[in-house]
């Protein structure tokens, strides 16, 4: 059974803001996630992390746990976790290049309140784009 959590967090310091944090999260998450058969997209906007992950429950779990204890990002709040017929993404690790585009798309949404419905359309929008 496959499983996909979306979560939104506050980045720390320059998570997110700096080419060099991102490139070391990506470089990291690449890696693992291969390992572990997760696929997985992130996009980094205004000091969050919004952070959609694939796969089996006890791959997802485990990343989960790292990413409490990762401080480069603080208060997770899962949005959707959720089993899933079918992968919607098909890497270990992409980025979202455009936030602000995707996010006018679903009308702007405040991402200190986003809902699981917003997030679940921001994948839609992106996988169809
Ligand atoms: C916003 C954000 C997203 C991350 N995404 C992943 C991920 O998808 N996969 C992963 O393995 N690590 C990810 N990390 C890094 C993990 O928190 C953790 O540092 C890493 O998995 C540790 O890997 P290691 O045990 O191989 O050193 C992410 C970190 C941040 C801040």
């Amino acid at each position: 059974m496959l499983y996909r959590l979306i979560y939104i967090s506050e980045a720390v310091g320059s998570t997110g803001a700096s080419t060099l944090s991102i490139a070391q999260i990506l470089g990291i998450s690449e890696r693992n996630n291969r390992r572990d058969h997760i696929t997985s997209g992130v996009m980094f906007h205004d000091g969050w992390c919004l952070h959609a992950i694939e796969g089996a429950r006890v791959d997802i779990d485990r990343l989960m746990r790292r990413l409490r204890e990762d401080r480069r990002h603080t208060n997770i709040r899962v949005l959707v976790d959720k089993p899933i017929a079918e992968r919607r993404f098909c890497e270990p690790m992409g980025l979202c290049h455009d936030p602000l585009a995707m996010l006018r798309m679903i009308g702007s949404p405040e991402m200190a309140s986003i809902t699981g419905y917003e997030a679940e359309r921001i994948v839609d929008i992106r996988l169809a784009a």
